[in-house]
């Protein structure tokens, strides 16, 4: 279909289109996509000139549909019916509206073209923006609708399997976005080129999260444990900071959590959660601690499942904020492991008597190729 220019606007808005948007989909979700690795991103992007900036949105115009078509596609065909419930279709159908407006809209031949492609992409972004927890609300629907049926979820892994492999592709397709729009920054720092920050320094990343974090936990329960921070202030590496944002804020959110629920109603002192920061030759470890209590043996096999928690009160996920809540959604662990992966790096917990401990090893982000 050749581009007839102007973005096709309305889903479905009249049966001969939606036939020709779905057999497009079809068609660009069999196509091979093609992986970028962030060694590439860092040397493409230290040269944002126009001409760079231009082949850049031709990539994205020809890449973006493959992938967002795959994910369309899948979201068709869950298993156990998950595909019809209300928040996948609604999940799906932002991917249909994503795809048509990147697939119809009008080549990128010059430097207008590639400014307004931005604005648009830039606008998808935003349209996906609660896809997890939309996602979790759909999966819970599911739940609740099994468990009511007494039908034992045999073969759940599956939707496990595909959740990872949904969200991992959704890191990337964010990543490659985000990326071509900050490029468009006019005065970037000094060290930052695009999204990645050639010299992050994670001790103060950790000193951001950790701010964040306690201001959720002191508005949940009036008070908040307190966090100490290890590690050489003026050790940086080149690093996705929004990432390591990211995944430092849930880690510490699970340990004040854990930490205020044990001291509460206790006269005792309140032991710090305590975040050390190693550099190594290699990788950056970061280790979270605290005295929480640390998870219990038979959650430990189920922690990196979504929807696994022990929060009492799930927050309403009809208006759902991604991360703007102490607990409940139960991917605070799985989304933060997927973006330790999605640079090469990963995820472990160690839980002692008594003891809550998350160690995140970052690898030089440098030397690692992604997708
Ligand atoms: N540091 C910790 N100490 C004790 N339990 C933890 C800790 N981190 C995570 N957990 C347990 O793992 C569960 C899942 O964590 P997570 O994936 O972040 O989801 P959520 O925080 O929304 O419940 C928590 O509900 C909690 O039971
Ligand atoms: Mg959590």
């Amino acid at each position: 279909m050749a581009a007839s220019g102007g973005v096709v606007r309305g889903a479905m808005a009249s049966e001969p289109l939606a036939r020709a948007v779905a057999e497009e989909v079809v068609r660009w979700g069999s196509m091979k996509q093609t992986g970028v690795s962030l060694r590439y991103m860092m040397e493409f992007g230290s040269r944002p000139t126009p001409r760079n900036l231009l082949l850049s949105a031709q990539f994205l115009q020809r890449e973006l549909p493959i992938r967002i078509a795959r994910r369309a596609l899948e979201l068709e065909s869950l298993p156990f019916g998950l595909s019809n419930k209300p928040a996948i279709l609604k999940v799906r159908d932002w991917y249909l509206d994503s795809f048509r407006d990147i697939r119809y809209f009008p080549e990128v031949r010059n430097r207008n073209d590639e400014l307004a492609f931005t604005e648009m992409i830039k606008m998808v972004k935003v349209r996906h923006n609660n896809v997890v927890p939309t996602m979790a609300l759909g999966v819970q629907q599911l739940k609740h609708h099994l468990c009511r049926a007494r039908n034992i979820p045999f073969g759940f892994d599956e939707i496990h399997e595909f959740l990872d492999r949904f969200y991992m592709s959704r890191i990337g397709i964010r990543m490659l976005i985000g990326q071509h729009v900050a490029l468009h920054d006019p005065e970037p720092e000094p060290g930052v080129i695009g999204l990645i920050n050639t010299k992050l320094s994670p001790v103060q990343v950790a000193q951001a999260a950790s701010e964040d974090a306690r201001a959720i936990c002191l508005r949940e329960y009036g008070s908040a444990p307190d966090i100490n921070i290890y590690g050489d202030p003026n050790f940086t590496f080149p690093y996705v900071a929004l990432h390591l944002h990211l995944m430092l804020f849930e880690l510490v959110k699970n340990s004040l959590r854990a930490v205020q629920e044990r001291y509460m109603n206790s006269d005792k002192d309140v032991p710090p959660v305590r975040i050390i920061v190693a550099d190594g030759e290699e990788d950056v470890t970061i280790k979270v601690s605290d005295e929480g209590g640390g998870i219990a043996r038979s959650g430990l096999p189920k922690i990196f499942t979504y929807l696994y928690t022990t929060a009492k009160n799930p927050p309403d996920l009809d208006g759902p904020n991604e991360g703007a809540t102490m607990a409940g959604y139960g991917f605070g662990l799985p989304i933060s492991r997927l973006y330790a992966q999605y640079f090469g790096g990963d995820l472990q917990i160690i839980s002692m008597e008594g003891y809550g401990m998350v160690i995140l090893h970052l690898v030089d982000s440098y030397s690692v190729s992604t997708n």
